[in-house]
């Protein structure tokens, strides 16, 4: 697991139960958390203790197997009813992330074969299956992003897309783990990604712990940061991507490509195909959470914004593919993405 500029994982199955590094309280604390239900596990992700579209997508899949554990020892052989409120609680824990629907289906799938006697070790199977593919594919898209990136200087990030955000390596900081092993880049610069700093508090947690160069930079930094020069590549994960190759990240993405373009840096997004969404045709046809104006007139529990004003706070925007350089994921990369280019990689 700890090969070079990898040593974090954040989503661990031991002793029979679910392992979660509390995300929440990074860096100031490296705690995990044990959980024995799926109620627990929705909660979980509705929080903010694990976050990013694939560790969400893995998370559900052990919260499914805690759901069928629970159901057995209830129904017996009716389990398959008994499960059905865990499965629903677990989708309705947060909207955006494709990753989620995407475990859960797959999850189900394998519930269809499966007969009246106790259905925990192959679902504990298909969960662990799709964890480690999740970090196999995220090795491949790190060698297939960083081979796009001419030597330079530096790339920027948004929010955090590495071992925290997946199952393990990440997609986008995987790409950046990747091309700074390779000499491709020297370091890198991270947005803070207000309003949980996922930025600020996770991305430069993992690059500090593996010895790759970060520099934060305030939200409406980038720009300038583009304008000032050296900056070869913005690089960032999706929590859906639309057959058309529209992209919902984290809120300020599309900011960031707006100005990529505008300077001349490229714009790839890398993300495993769970969350290529081709039930979605366009990214006006992705859900967006809104989430509390809290998470905005606070930091860190303290009341920041005058007292009186309100705040709105969508935590995802959707950038729109044109202004996509490339799309990086396990089976292939598409460069300037329509619905013809992904359709061919997804067939
Ligand atoms: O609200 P979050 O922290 O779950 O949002 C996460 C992001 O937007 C990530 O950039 C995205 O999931 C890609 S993660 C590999």
């Amino acid at each position: 697991m700890t090969a070079q500029f990898d040593s974090v994982r954040a989503i661990e199955w031991r002793n029979d139960r679910l392992y979660l590094l509390d995300q929440r309280i990074l860096p100031v604390s490296e705690t995990f958390i044990e959980l024995n239900d799926a109620r627990v596990t929705a909660d979980a992700i509705r929080d903010m203790v694990v976050r990013g579209a694939p560790a969400i997508g893995v998370t559900a899949a052990f919260g499914i197997v805690l759901a069928a554990r629970e159901a057995f020892a209830k129904a017996g052989a009716d389990w398959k009813r008994a499960i059905e409120a865990d499965l629903q609680i677990l989708a309705g824990s947060r909207p955006t992330a494709v990753n989620l629907f995407w475990a859960i289906e797959r999850m189900r799938r394998v519930m269809t074969d499966l007969g009246a006697s106790n259905p925990e070790a192959r679902l504990l199977a298909e969960a662990q299956a799709i964890h480690a593919e999740d970090v196999a594919a995220n090795r491949t898209m790190g060698e297939l992003g960083a081979a796009l990136i001419d030597p330079s200087e530096a790339v920027i990030t948004h929010c955090n897309t590495g071992s925290l955000a997946t199952g393990g390596y990440g997609t986008a900081l995987g790409v950046i783990r990747s091309a700074y092993a390779a000499g491709r880049i020297k370091k890198v610069f991270a947005d803070e990604t207000r309003p949980w700093l996922q930025g600020a508090r996770l991305t430069a947690w993992e690059l500090v712990k593996d010895g790759i160069p970060v520099d934060l930079l305030a939200d409406g930094a980038g720009a300038w940061r583009m304008k000032n020069g050296g900056i070869s590549w913005v690089i960032v994960g999706s929590d859906r991507i639309a057959a058309n190759g529209d992209v919902a990240n984290k809120i300020g993405t599309y900011h960031a490509a707006v100005a990529a373009r505008y300077h001349g840096v490229k714009f790839m997004v890398v993300a495993p195909s769970s969350t290529v969404d081709m039930k979605t045709a366009t990214g006006a046809d992705i859900p967006i959470e809104t989430r509390s104006a809290d998470e905005v007139l606070h930091i860190g529990g303290r009341r920041i914004a005058a007292e009186g004003a309100g705040a709105w706070n969508p935590v995802f925007d959707v950038t729109p593919a044109e202004l996509v350089d490339a799309i990086v994921t396990e089976r292939g990369v598409v460069l300037n993405p329509t619905t013809e280019k992904m359709r061919a990689m997804m067939a």
